[in-house]
């Protein structure tokens, strides 16, 4: 597997053979990912974009090795995240009496609820551990009942086509993939089913610079930027109304409980703004990601083909599996999300203070100074669970729980209820623009267990 993505057409793009043919961004990079990262670690581990700054003039770091990756993203004194520094610029704004606190734009509400429950790293903390913990964090488990029913609906939709061999064929992604987030977040929240295509479609829309944004900051041109604010209309006065009808008759679930809590970290309740501010991460975070990883998982069983029957077997190593498929086909490939607050030194390349850093986790879980042969797919490694497809340290990703309850669900429930899994005829394997790694369409055929009709 060193290198190669099987059965990928080239696209625009040709693959890379060497440091100057190495482009993650342009039209077509996807592809060629996986055969960029050892050319990577070998020749450039820190990868310099000269002038693609957001001052058009500053340079942006790629880093691809393991350490300094994890070296960033447990430090965010010294190398802050862009978030904070929009807060810190937010809140200098409102010092000044320059702007009001309440832009209508929808990211600045989202980033008023960072200013005003997030400021410092200790509240970054608590926020966690008192408000998403309990629903999408270690508390996710709280789920298990409803993910697994949710797994089985969809399963249920399409287990019984096909004629006389037992099985058929499933468009892995739109029938399964896409929505078992969608659905299972939905729940979480507490949104009607009938509105989640709805939320779906504000899901896909808020994480439009990272599927259509360009370059390595992920910029939307004009054009696009309206058209997702186009896309997000309705999204702020929905929240307003289920907040609102959630605080006046709470049910059981997170949005509810946002409205209820009495937050000890801030010792008082959070307001409205407060709420939709979280939910808006929660949708922007939740749907796409696990998808993502779901479909390549779905592809590793394919190219590794033993390894569904051994899963059916040792339903056990599901947890191990959804880890090794997590750490080499990330889902997030990487992002452009920390600056460096003074002049710093990595691998011999001096970076000057004020610059954006651009971590390639994917890249960072393929190095093969961190993982013996790394490419290869192997359930018996040691700490499976220390890649960096959530990132690490104190700004970890808070949805790790729920994504990884999910996948193991989903794949308990697959190997349970399905014989056989491989590709069907006719899969181009192309992938999405932008950064994160998604196919978009997977066609699978599938076998039931015999004397299984359902
Ligand atoms: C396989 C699925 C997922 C992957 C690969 C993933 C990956 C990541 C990564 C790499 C970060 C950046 C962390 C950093 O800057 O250090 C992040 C942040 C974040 N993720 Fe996830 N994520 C996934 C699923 C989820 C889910 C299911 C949710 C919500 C339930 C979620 C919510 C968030 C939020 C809100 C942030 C921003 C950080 C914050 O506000 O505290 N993610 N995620």
């Amino acid at each position: 597997m060193r290198g190669e993505h099987p059965k990928h057409k080239l696209t625009p793009m040709a693959c890379p053979r060497e440091l100057a043919d190495v482009d993650l961004f342009g039209p077509g990079a996807q592809e060629h990912w996986y055969e960029a990262y050892p050319i990577l670690h070998k020749a450039a581990p820190v990868l310099v974009l000269r002038g693609a700054g957001p001052d058009g003039a500053s340079d942006v770091f790629v880093l691809s090795s393991y350490a300094d990756i994890e070296r960033v993203v447990k430090d965010p004194e010294r190398f802050k995240p862009v978030m904070s520094q929009l807060v810190e610029a937010l809140q200098a704004q409102l010092d000044r009496g320059e702007r009001q606190p309440r832009d209508p734009a929808r990211f600045d509400l989202a980033l008023d609820s960072v200013r005003t429950l997030r400021p410092t790293i200790e509240l970054w903390r608590a926020h966690r551990q008192e408000l998403t913990d309990p629903w999408v964090g270690p508390g996710a488990r709280r789920h298990t009942r409803m993910i697994t029913r949710v797994a089985d609906e969809l399963i249920d939709r399409w287990i019984a086509r096909g004629t006389g061999d037992g099985g058929g064929t499933v468009e892995f992604i739109a029938e399964f993939a896409r929505p078992l987030p969608q659905m299972v977040m939905g729940g979480v929240l507490g949104f009607p089913d009938g509105d989640l295509p709805r939320l779906a479609d504000w899901g896909s829309a808020l994480v439009m610079q990272y599927v259509h944004g360009r370059g390595p900051l992920n910029l939307l041109s004009e054009e696009q930027a309206v058209q997702q604010a186009q896309r997000l209309e309705g999204f702020a006065e929905y929240l307003a109304e289920q907040v609102a009808s959630k605080r006046r008759d709470p049910q059981d679930d997170m949005i509810s409980a946002l409205t209820q809590t009495h937050y000890q970290a801030l010792d008082r309740r959070l307001t409205d703004e407060e709420v939709y501010g979280i939910v808006y991460f929660m949708v922007l975070g939740g749907l796409e990601t696990t998808q993502y990883a779901l479909e390549a998982q779905a592809q590793l069983l394919c190219e590794y083909p033993a390894l569904f029957s051994r899963l059916r077997s040792n339903p056990g190593e599901v947890r191990a599996f959804i880890e090794e498929a997590m750490r080499l086909r990330a889902p997030t490939q990487g992002l452009s999300t920390r600056i460096t607050t003074r002049d710093e030194e990595f691998q011999g390349v001096h970076v000057p203070a004020g610059s954006v850093l651009h971590i390639r986790f994917g890249a960072g879980n393929v190095d093969p100074r961190q993982y013996a042969s790394p490419y290869q797919l192997d359930l018996q490694r040691k700490s499976l669970g220390n890649h960096l497809t959530f990132s690490q340290g104190p700004r970890t990703c808070p949805g790790a729980g729920i994504s990884r309850l999910e996948q193991t669900i989903a794949w308990e429930r697959l190997c349970t209820r399905l014989a056989s899994l491989k590709y069907a005829p006719g899969n181009t394997f192309e992938h999405q623009p932008g950064v994160m790694l998604g196919t978009l369409a997977l066609s699978l055929c599938f076998t039931r267990p015999a004397g299984r009709a359902r």
